[in-house]
């Protein structure tokens, strides 16, 4: 059954959501679902924005028949080729194989190597800038490499201020009816997935962020909507989302306070951290929080990296090396450029302490603008009571780090 919402009077979401999915490119947990979104215009002539992943293909086509109302599909607008998004361009092709394709020069050659076989189809490759008309509505095309493949363009409909952001403003979270951000509450129930999911699928990439934001920066004012491809469509209040992106990108926290992450073999690692955190609390600090490297999905501490201003990590010594899940939270972090941060550092070891240097050794030597205190607590086995001391110094450390911020 079809399943199709309103963006403006004539165009319409058809996208699909997908709950069955567990990890999103097979690595990120989506218990929340995703949603892939494309989109039709009905003008003089019809075009769709982008495709979705196969699974959700079935639900595309009775959505595009729906709206279509025995109208030919005449144009689609390809954005971007990843397959969550570029998966039914196949079977849409079979379907309505007079369909001519707008896309650019790289997407093609990404079809091509996908097998879609777009050469016995006409195409129009198109250029940085290029507009074309479908009727009332002239568009123009935007390239916006690496946000997040090389060959991602962004779409702008002038004539109703749309644009057509491709994953950029996207979020986990499949839409199960609701399809505009302001029909649900995106601060407290979205925000957070919208950071996992900007921070891990594009975190890598935040000068290219950057650089699109530079020139969606010219057209504000004529921006009326963002139509994402995962997640909410954003027809008010869009600064506030253009903020975030603006934010992350810029590898710049969005609150100041602490994220604790630990790495405890059997609690004594664990028990020094809570003993920190109860103290920055104890000091008056609000913003803490604390997570198990061994029990969070890494996705959600690279999230909860780009919220917080500074960073508490807890390591037990593993032979003779940091923790194996520090090491890949600290081996994430790098990937994915996460930078500008004050780090406090607690190490444990019974054989020998070594973490806190090896900690240490990877901020300097791995990470870009990483601050590390010079306070630092380090326990052998246990945190007892001749530790007191050293906690209290890392706590004071930390609130006056933030402090001066
Ligand atoms: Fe949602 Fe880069 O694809």
């Amino acid at each position: 059954m079809y399943s199709v919402r309103n963006v403006t009077e004539d165009l319409y979401w058809v996208g699909a959501n997908d709950h069955r999915l567990a990890l999103f490119e097979n690595a990120y947990p989506i218990p929340r679902g995703v949603s892939y979104n494309a989109y039709l215009l009905m003008d003089e002539k019809t075009a769709l924005f982008d495709t979705v992943d196969w699974s959700g293909c079935r639900q595309l086509l009775e959505n595009i028949d729906h709206v279509l109302a025995g109208r030919p599909l005449d144009y689609l607008v390809i954005n971007h080729l990843e397959p969550d998004h570029a998966g039914s361009i196949e079977e849409l092709l079979l379907r309505w194989p007079k369909v001519v394709i707008i896309s650019n020069e790289k997407a093609f050659m990404l079809m091509r190597q996908f097998g879609f076989h777009v050469d016995d189809h006409d195409i129009i490759e198109v250029k940085e800038g290029d507009t074309f008309s479908f009727g009332k509505h002239v568009v123009t095309f935007v390239f916006a490499p690496m946000v997040h493949w090389p060959e991602v363009m962004v779409t702008f409909d002038t004539t109703d201020g749309v644009l057509f952001s491709a994953d950029a403003f996207g979020t986990f979270g499949a839409l199960d009816g609701k399809l505009f951000a302001d029909e649900v509450d995106f601060d407290r129930d979205w925000l957070d997935d919208a950071r996992r999911y900007l921070t891990n699928i594009v975190g890598k990439y935040g000068p290219h962020i950057q650089l699109i934001l530079q020139k969606a920066g010219g057209i504000l004012d004529q921006i009326k909507y963002i139509c994402p491809l995962h997640g909410p469509v954003w027809r008010k209040d869009l600064m506030y989302f253009i903020q975030k992106y603006d934010l992350w990108s810029k590898y710049e926290p969005e609150v100041k306070g602490a994220l604790i992450v630990y790495a405890s073999m059997y609690g004594n690692t664990e028990s020094a951290a809570q003993a920190l955190a109860g103290k920055l609390c104890d000091k008056g600090m609000t913003n803490v929080a604390m997570y198990d490297v061994s029990s969070t999905n890494v996705s959600q501490l690279i999230s909860e990296s780009f919220k917080y201003s500074h960073l508490v990590l807890a390591s037990v010594t593993y032979n003779l090396g940091i923790y194996p899940a520090m090491h890949n939270y600290l081996m994430d972090m790098k990937a994915l450029n996460v930078q500008n941060r004050t780090v406090a550092l607690i190490e444990n070891g019974s054989w020998v302490v070594k973490s806190g240097d090896l900690m240490h050794k990877f901020l300097d030597e791995e990470m870009k603008n990483m601050t590390v205190l010079n306070e630092r607590m380090s326990i052998a086995s246990s945190y007892r009571e001749d530790k007191a001391i050293e906690l209290e110094a890392l706590a004071d450390a930390i609130i006056e780090s933030i402090q001066a911020e």
